[in-house]
């Protein structure tokens, strides 16, 4: 493994090893196993548990790290020939080698533009940085992509004994008073359903996942024996589910027009996640949200603190997760 960049590239039998080495390293420590080296953690949008997680996963495992946050730095152009007369003093070409060289391997942090959605499901960039990193390269969140939070909530799911083969994946669009990058949910159906489950999108009407996060999906379904279907009803899709994990997302059929967004969430009520939704789910349904969450919002308090919710263990697991994918990539490296 060269990079982590996305579960998809990894493949299953990786994402396997790397939830087996997750599951190790925090079974069996292995405090000297990256002694010497350097993570270079660069985030071009804000973050709690990405940047908490990796750095203290890397000191975990002997490593030490830097971190360049929103506001601490220069901002950062990434397209390609355009004079710079704007906010960014500096171009990802000198910016990515420089970073690069002064660590072992490199985390990036670059969300969503939320404005194009051709041009956000094209991972801009991503695509522009890929090819100047001369050490391994860590998505830590882009524009239509979150591996480090899917290979952490399949472990979630692992540890739950959450069943892979017929197994009953809702992922349910939520109250939200802004529009949010598609990143988390892509990751997260994508990941279910390469698991081998049955993946419902649960959105209401303006809001369907892009028909190519849809195919990837389906891809992903069809190699490992899951399904993926779309719908508006809530009973339907919660009937016997394992997993409902909810996240709110912009509304992809005015995409970037801010204010047709707030029109059609405006007109929405009944999606703050709340005990009735669990009412025809599996006995031992688990509730999941990668966090940050708006509490009364996305969901009530009462299922963020109920026996249901894995919320905080899904967090922890981004710790294990990504010690895992350092380990890898760092000491036995494979192909
Ligand atoms: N889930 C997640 O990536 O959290 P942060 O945005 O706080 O890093």
């Amino acid at each position: 493994m060269k990079n982590f960049l996305d579960l998809a590239l990894a493949g299953p039998d990786l994402v396997a090893e790397l939830v087996a080495l997750a599951g190790r390293l925090q079974r069996r420590p292995e405090p000297d196993a990256l002694r010497g080296k350097v993570l270079g953690l660069l985030f071009m949008n804000p973050s709690l548990r990405t940047l908490a997680s990796f750095q203290s996963g890397m000191a975990r495992l002997g490593g030490s790290s830097f971190v360049i946050s929103p506001g601490s730095s220069w901002n950062l152009e990434y397209l390609p020939d355009i004079p710079m007369t704007g906010a960014a003093a500096e171009h990802v070409r000198e910016a990515i080698p420089v970073l690069a060289s002064y660590a072992d391997a490199l985390g990036v942090r670059a969300f969503a533009g939320g404005q194009d959605l051709a041009e956000d499901l094209s991972e801009p960039v991503f695509s522009a940085i890929e090819g100047l990193c001369s050490v391994p390269l860590i998505n830590m969140e882009s524009a239509v992509n979150h591996p480090c939070q899917a290979l952490a909530d399949w472990k979630t799911m692992d540890d739950e004994r959450i069943p892979a083969s017929n197994g009953r994946f809702v992922l349910s669009w939520a109250s939200h008073p802004k529009p949010l990058p598609l990143a988390v949910p892509a990751a997260a159906a994508h990941m279910a359903a390469m698991r081998g489950m049955d993946v419902t999108v649960l959105r209401p009407k303006g809001f369907e996942l892009p028909p190519e996060v849809m195919q990837r999906i389906d891809d992903a379904a069809s190699r490992s024996g899951g399904s993926i279907t779309e719908t508006d009803d809530r009973g339907q899709a919660m009937q016997g589910a394992h997993v409902l994990y909810a996240k709110s997302w912009s509304a992809t059929s005015v995409y970037g027009d801010a204010e047709a967004d707030q029109d059609l969430r405006a007109g929405l009520t009944g999606w703050t996640i709340d005990s009735d939704w669990f009412e025809n789910a599996h006995s031992e349904s688990i509730f999941m949200h990668c966090l940050p969450v708006r509490r009364e919002v996305v969901v009530t308090g009462d299922v963020l603190e109920g026996p249901r919710s894995r919320v905080i263990r899904q967090a922890r697991n981004r710790m294990y997760a990504q010690m895992a994918v350092l380990h890898r990539l760092l000491v036995d490296k494979g192909d």
